[in-house]
């Protein structure tokens, strides 16, 4: 997808919050997208970006070798917001002193603005901002405008007019920062006079066209699993390219219970394409039988995967493309001296793409965030129950029944996973995790059922909350719901007598228990 022009560059020089001030930005309907410090200038220009912000970042402006501002940013006659680093640097490039305090401002400070400057406009004079700096511009060579200053003394924000520089020591991207909202709108509106283009339906519309453009007479080919990002890039490309375009649904026999049913239901009713379901269960636990490590599994099953996906291009082919749903965080590749400032995600997506095969690539989702993806997926009519929806491994249930995989235990765990899941929904508590699953432990306990003994698996249930699953943790969910999840599960489940909740967090532990 090409880039929608007047939108803003934001230069990353590290800070952990980059990635926030562009989502903020386009959450305003506003393009932006985030560029290494170092970014080639015909790069960064190339965005006809209508203001340039420069991040926050963990270097010092003394440090030999610490990121410096683009050599000619002056000359692009563009509004530049510095923000905490980027203040210092917009300060030293325009001759103002800079110097280490003895005293770091870090966490909550208040601050004194002027609210009748354009970029303090609509905040009170008095307010409370988020401060990390241990460093201090000063002022002194250049005519300035201070805006604000912190209750501490030091300078919080300033303006050099004719150069048309802004800066603010605090991060008005964090919501820690009272007011940060309004600044940064009134950077985009009252400075920049940025474009509001970036809309669902805008983007929708931009698109299906270039994806046509992109197409032509090609055909493409997308595997579907039913997560929200694959259903989304069929839909797009299948409301570009209708017929052209040919979906494949593997069942690998390691889906949850009606996951199938579910999944090409949905899509088939949203598709025109043809949605072909190969059914491969038996396949997958041959292919699994007597592995029980982790790796090798996931190793087997993903090798399973492309062959079925080569087999399926060859028969139903050839294809000129491959739609995939690779999202921007996956992509943003970000350095600065303290070293990436975005997690790059080992994304696996459906299978993974095939090496030795020849496509094209259609990733119309590779600009977009997770929430402007279900905004697109919204705005394609996709339930919203499905653009919600929990993430679900590639390797499935495979990775949930720990050791050998075997039909009768995938069968009791997808039993005891419907019915924590159902739960959830059933108490509302669904979109209260970011992730839940059932585990099946390859081990028996005692237990007493009726007057009898037993001797039977236990099952451990898992709730994470987490934002991107880098990290996580345990989900607190109500004593009582869990209680009924408990005995729903072993009185319902037959060879389950015992069940378990997961409290460990990510790190040290990991979400999946393989
Ligand atoms: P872990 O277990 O590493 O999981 O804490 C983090 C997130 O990634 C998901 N996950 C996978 N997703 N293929 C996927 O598509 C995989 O092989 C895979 N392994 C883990 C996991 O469900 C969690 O959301």
């Amino acid at each position: 997808m090409s880039t929608p022009t007047r939108g803003i560059v934001i230069l990353d020089f590290g800070s952990q919050f980059t990635q926030l001030i562009a989502r903020r930005i386009r959450s305003k309907g506003v393009f932006s997208v985030v560029l290494p410090w170092n970014a080639a200038r015909e790069k960064i220009l190339s965005y006809d970006p209508s203001g340039v912000i420069l991040s926050g970042g963990p270097a010092s402006v003394f440090e030999e070798n610490a990121p410096t501002i683009p050599a000619d940013i002056w000359s692009w006659d563009r509004p530049v917001l510095g923000i905490c680093y980027g203040m210092q640097l917009v300060a030293r490039d325009l001759g103002l002193s800079v110097e280490r305090v003895g005293k770091a401002e870090y966490g909550h400070a208040r601050i004194r603005a002027n609210s009748s400057h354009p970029l303090f406009r609509n905040t009170p004079a008095e307010q409370s901002v988020w401060m990390s700096h241990g460093d201090s511009v000063r002022g002194g060579g250049t005519a300035l405008d201070v805006l604000a200053t912190s209750n501490e003394g030091e300078m919080a924000a300033f303006h050099v007019p004719p150069k048309r520089a802004y800066a603010v020591q605090f991060h008005p991207e964090v919501h820690h920062t009272a007011f940060g909202d309004t600044i940064l709108e009134n950077f985009l509106v009252e400075v920049c006079h940025a474009e509001r283009n970036w809309s669902a339906g805008a983007i929708v519309n931009q698109m299906v066209g270039e994806i046509r453009e992109l197409v032509g007479d090609g055909r493409v080919i997308c595997a579907v699993s039913g997560g929200v990002d694959s259903s989304v890039v069929a839909c797009l490309v299948d409301r570009a390219v209708g017929k052209k375009l040919h979906c494949v649904f593997v069942d690998n026999g390691l889906l949850r219970a009606g996951e199938r049913e579910a999944v090409t239901g949905l899509l088939a009713s949203h598709l025109s394409a043809p949605l072909e379901v190969v059914d491969a269960r038996a396949r997958f636990l041959e292919r699994l039988r007597g592995v029980d490590d982790p790796e090798e599994k996931r190793k087997r099953i993903g090798n399973l995967f492309i062959e079925i996906f080569e087999e399926v291009s060859t028969a139903r082919g050839p294809f000129d493309f491959l739609a995939q749903g690779t999202l921007y965080p996956d992509r943003i590749e970000s350095f600065s001296t303290g070293g990436p400032s975005v997690t790059i995600k080992t994304h696996h997506n459906v299978g993974g793409l095939p090496k030795n095969m020849r496509f094209k690539l259609v990733e119309p989702l590779a600009l977009l965030f997770k929430d402007e993806v279900r905004a697109v997926g919204a705005e394609l009519g996709l339930p919203r129950h499905q653009l919600s929806r929990h993430p679900f491994p590639g390797p499935g249930l495979a990775v949930r029944v720990l050791g050998e995989v075997t039909e009768e235990k995938l069968a009791i765990l997808r039993q005891a996973d419907a019915i924590f899941i159902d739960a959830l929904r059933e108490y509302g508590l669904y979109d209260t995790v970011w992730q839940a699953l059932a585990v099946l432990l390859p081990v028996k306990s005692v237990g007493v059922m009726g007057d009898a003994r037993t001797y039977a698996f236990p099952i451990v249930l898992r709730a994470v909350t987490s934002t991107d699953g880098m990290t996580a943790d345990w989900a607190e969910l109500p004593t009582e719901f869990l209680r009924e999840v408990s005995s729903r599960i072993i009185n319902r489940v037959p060879h389950v007598n015992r069940v378990a909740y997961d409290v460990s967090s990510k790190p040290p532990s990991t979400i999946e228990w393989e």
